[in-house]
């Protein structure tokens, strides 16, 4: 493992720790005389670990310049909620129906489904509370609104809500590249653009600089979720904490299903390379963003 690669995982797992302490702190208080169980089923998808790639993402863009953020990690945790509860909502059997999830049972199988939605719909309105208390840390109202504002763009319609909705829509029926990049764009890369484009407003990028993060958001977002789609099929269940195969079952759209296994991984390799020439476009290099699309390209979990 070479230096890089050493303070690149070092820079994840504080990051972890980060988050980890910051919602522990953060989420409400069990409160078992109102509503215990909601809090405990919050708490179950929101503390279950994972790989807070959405708020390393933030941190890791609004840090960039050397300047420590705690509005970063407040709204990198907000998006770390959105993304619990996307994931909350996808495991229904109304859904994906699946069962395990970072090796745990799935939030419906322990609290049933009620809860499971509540939970869901509790994490997606606590992150939009978080998102509007910036300015405690200082920032101006002005970019705490647009931040507000491209965190419902990319949650909602046009974003990740509607992205499940494509993905839904396109099971069991042929398609082709363009659209499955539009399923992938909405239901994965809106929700890993937009905490980037956060810290990007934080750390006051310029609009040359911010274009170049937005464009290479939008290359590891895609990565991302080919990368997810080769794991359903070649990963290591245990490793990945969920069951392997359901794509397959589901009949979903995906990368090695359109292009098979060495087509997708070949094109996991060129949007990869498509990631890092962007990067090499910014004016000040920023090494902990290359070894993230590395490691979003090598993950195993
Ligand atoms: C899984 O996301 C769902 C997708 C958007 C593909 P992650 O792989 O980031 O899940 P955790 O948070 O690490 O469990
Ligand atoms: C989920 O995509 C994207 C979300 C918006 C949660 P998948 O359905 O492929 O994610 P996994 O494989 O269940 O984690
Ligand atoms: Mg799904
Ligand atoms: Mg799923
Ligand atoms: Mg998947």
């Amino acid at each position: 493992m070479s230096s890089s690669d050493n303070n690149f995982v070092h820079a994840l797992q504080s990051i972890s720790a980060r988050v980890d302490k910051a919602l522990d702190a953060w989420l409400p208080a069990p409160s078992p005389a109102t509503s215990g169980r909601l809090n405990e089923a919050v708490r179950y998808s929101a503390m279950a670990g994972g790989k807070r790639i959405r708020p390393a993402l933030c941190l890791l863009v609004a840090e960039s310049r050397g300047v420590e953020s705690e509005a970063a990690l407040r709204a990198g945790c907000a998006f770390e909620l959105i993304h619990a509860y996307s994931l909350i909502h996808d495991d229904l059997p109304a859904m994906d129906d699946d069962d395990y999830r970072r090796g745990k049972p799935t939030n419906h199988k322990v609290f049933g489904e009620g809860t499971a939605i509540l939970a869901g719909d509790s994490l997606l309105t606590l992150a939009f509370e978080w998102l509007t208390e910036l300015a405690q840390y200082g920032v101006a109202a002005e970019k705490n609104i647009a931040i507000v504002r491209l965190a419902a763009q990319a949650a909602g319609y046009a974003g990740m809500v509607g992205g499940q909705m494509l993905d839904m829509t396109f099971e069991r029926r042929e398609t082709d590249i363009a659209t499955l990049e539009t399923i992938h764009r909405q239901k994965t890369g809106a929700l890993i653009k937009a905490p980037m484009q956060t810290g990007a407003i934080l750390a006051d990028y310029q609009p040359a600089e911010y274009c170049i993060i937005e464009a290479f958001a939008a290359k590891i977002g895609l990565l991302f979720q080919i990368k997810d789609d080769l794991l359903d099929v070649e990963g290591d269940q245990k490793e990945l904490g969920k069951q392997t195969g359901r794509d397959a079952s589901l009949g979903k759209t995906t990368f090695p299903g359109l292009l098979g296994l060495p087509g997708a991984r070949d094109y996991a390799q060129k949007t990869l390379a498509e990631a890092h020439s962007l990067l090499q476009q910014l004016s000040q290099p920023v090494p902990l963003l290359a070894d993230m699309a590395d490691y979003i390209y090598l993950r195993q979990k």
